[in-house]
């Protein structure tokens, strides 16, 4: 197959990662994908850095298997633990990682108060302490790992009062505190709008779902990789569960509004 005409391979430690895939589509609806979620092994967040490294390489080795042109790693945590090491493997290949988006949060006028909700393991980690030193003059950023709220979007819960009241718990400590939060996890964007109800309308949100795919276009263009086709693409989803439930919960978050 000409080497253009082949699809983008993108994956999560679950669905989360359909939040970017969503705007890779809407920048790119005419590409193909692949989406790779790793739902048996989440969550990827609370495991120790070593197990995320294998877990993230071996996702990226299956993609390319399969024909990948490029990858998008659709997982923060991920990112944060072996997207260097990736660079190491592949020089060549078009390959972006999505980061929690700190710089639109901080950039915003007056020293704004940015809350940082991702995973233990994207806080703890060097990439997230270097990102935030970038902009700590701008801004007071705090981070605050949400461990189990992935577990939600997971089974397919993205409103009602389990959820309300677990995000009541997590938030409550910031409300009116707090000018913007950036959702650093990829499945955070699927319960934005509980997160939203919680802290109000003069909270701004962010997320890095859409930097990720612009930059992405851009990679592949520089490589003169993009298709050549004007129709829309297809979208393939896969999932190391291999349920057909999980195959549905993916194909509903991808049309979710
Ligand atoms: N979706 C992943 C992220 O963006 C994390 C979820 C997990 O803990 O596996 O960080």
């Amino acid at each position: 197959m000409n080497e253009k005409e082949r699809p983008i391979g993108v994956f999560d430690s679950g669905v989360g990662g359909i939040s970017v895939l969503k705007e890779l589509y809407k920048v790119m609806p005419q590409e193909d994908y692949i989406y790779f979620g790793d739902s048996r092994n989440a969550p990827y967040g609370t495991k120790p850095l070593e197990e995320i490294r294998k877990l993230t390489i071996s996702n990226v080795q299956q993609l390319l298997s399969q024909g990948a042109k490029g990858i998008v790693v659709a997982c923060n945590t991920a990112t944060a633990a072996a997207v260097r090491i990736l660079r190491g493997m592949y020089p060549s290949l078009p390959l972006v990682g999505i980061e929690p988006a700190i710089k639109p949060a901080a950039l915003q006028p007056g020293h704004p108060v940015v809350l940082v909700m991702a995973t233990p393991m994207t806080i703890q980690g060097d990439k997230y302490r270097k990102l935030v030193s970038r902009y700590e003059t701008e801004a007071e950023i705090i981070g605050l790992p949400c461990p189990g709220l992935m577990e939600y979007v997971e089974s397919g819960k993205t409103s009602g009062d389990e959820l309300l009241a677990f995000l009541e718990r997590l938030l409550s400590p910031y409300r009116n505190k707090i000018d913007s939060i950036v959702l650093g996890c990829t499945h955070y964007p699927f319960v934005r709008k509980a997160i939203e109800g919680l802290v109000g309308e003069r909270v701004r949100i962010f997320d890095g779902g859409n930097g990720t795919a612009r930059e992405m276009c851009r990679r592949l263009s520089e490589a003169d990789l993009r298709t050549t086709r004007t129709g829309i693409g297809t979208v393939f989803f896969e999932n190391s569960l291999a349920t057909e439930e999980e195959i549905e919960l993916s194909r509903a978050l991808f049309q979710k509004n």
